[in-house]
């Protein structure tokens, strides 16, 4: 076979790294092409020496901007690498904007389009991954979803041919590269931090990242809490950040994004993690570390379901309360795969081929 994959974003480089790999153990050519859209060293090339993925075969260099124009220009260069290269499929991930313009390009141009992490809904149109989503969905051939709950998504939007349930493969990177960390990553060290004696934040949603007023408040709630906070800032909010740093009593560590096999470890010995990522919430509860999300929502609801992770919405008092004393979650159950996704992925591909 072979697969042209869109990359572009943080997150797809993690979910890239065990797909590029399956697929090239099984002897499948395949043509990797990164948008550029994420460009800073620790937002993408960390991920490529840490994780082993193949060097882009293409690199779209489309960088920052609106939304329109970062779609629009992965759209044309993808278009014309699918015109050249002529696949079997195109593989794309997730939410973003690389993952939208990639099911569009092919779309037009007849080439199967193979999902992965499909069906995921928040049901809330005001983020513009919600709207990628259920665009990419529409379009796509192959819907791998993670969960019965992603399956279900669909089905009640009338998309029910090539679904298949095969877990999530962020679930076999987080698996390959805990053990990894455990070995090479010295985060803990570096930081001075004692296992379960500090906390992990992410912010990086425009409805969380983009307004003073909100950030501000979300800063204040978590400086209450009375362990160490260790928060990696993505480039997104980082000015935003440092500005309303100072009106806080500077209990909150700032650092710069950190590659994955140092956030696996930050993430599993962190006495509780509050974000906004998606990525995050899921990888929370695989490391069975509890989770306050800083949403009105969530697509992971099994997470939330079992007791690890707890909607704050605008409750952010709830932070510091629940930081210090989280209610014992009821059960953990393996609801995103046993780290098998990737090879259940490629045989599915070969399978389908016609
Ligand atoms: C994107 C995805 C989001 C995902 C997030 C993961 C879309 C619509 N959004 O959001 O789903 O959760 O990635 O991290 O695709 N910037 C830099 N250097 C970089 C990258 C970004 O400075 O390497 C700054 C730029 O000022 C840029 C801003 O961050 O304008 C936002 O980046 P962008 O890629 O547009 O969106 P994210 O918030 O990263
Ligand atoms: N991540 C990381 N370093 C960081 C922040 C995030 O390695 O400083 C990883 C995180 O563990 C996850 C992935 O990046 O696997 C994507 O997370 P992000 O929050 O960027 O995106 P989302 O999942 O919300 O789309």
């Amino acid at each position: 076979m072979k697969i042209v994959t869109i990359i572009g974003a943080r997150p797809q480089f993690v979910k890239a790294s065990v797909i590029s790999k399956a697929l090239r153990v099984a002897g499948h050519t395949e043509i990797l092409v990164n948008t550029g859209q994420h460009y800073d060293d620790n937002m993408a090339r960390i991920f490529f020496e840490e994780m082993g993925i193949p060097k882009p075969d293409y690199d779209l260099g489309v960088g920052s901007g609106s939304h329109a124009s970062q779609t629009a220009s992965s759209l044309v260069g993808i278009e014309k690498i699918l015109l050249k290269e002529k696949p079997d499929y195109i593989i794309v991930f997730g939410d973003t904007n690389a993952t939208v313009a990639g099911a569009l390009a092919a779309a037009k141009l007849h080439i199967k389009i193979a999902h992965i992490e499909a069906g995921l809904r928040s049901y809330n149109r005001d983020m513009p991954e919600e709207i990628n989503r259920v665009v990419t969905d529409v379009l796509s051939d192959l819907l791998f979803v993670p969960t019965q709950v992603a399956q279900d998504n669909l089905n009640r939007e009338g998309i029910t041919g090539g679904v298949h349930i095969v877990g999530d493969v962020m679930v076999d990177a987080l698996i390959t590269y805990t053990k990894v960390a455990e070995q090479n990553s010295h985060i803990l060290d570096e930081l001075k931090l004692e296992k379960e004696k500090f906390l992990l934040m992410t912010i990086h949603r425009p409805s969380n990242a983009d307004h003073d007023d909100r950030l501000l408040s979300i800063l204040k709630a978590v400086s209450k809490i009375d362990l160490p906070v260790i928060f990696p800032v993505h480039p997104r909010s980082r000015a935003r950040v440092e500005k309303l740093i100072s009106q806080t009593n500077g209990k909150i560590r700032i650092i710069d994004p950190v590659g994955y096999l140092d956030m696996m470890l930050l993430e599993k010995y962190s006495h509780t993690i509050i974000t906004d990522s998606g990525g995050i919430q899921k990888e929370a509860y695989l490391h069975k570390t509890p989770c306050l999300t800083v949403r009105g929502e969530t697509e992971w609801v099994e997470t939330v379901r079992d007791g690890w992770n707890y909607i704050v919405g605008n409750d952010l008092e709830k932070i510091s309360i629940l930081s210090h004393d989280f209610p014992e979650p009821s059960e953990w159950k393996p609801h995103y795969g046993d780290g098998n996704a990737s090879q259940k992925i490629v045989h599915i591909l070969e399978e389908n081929l016609t």
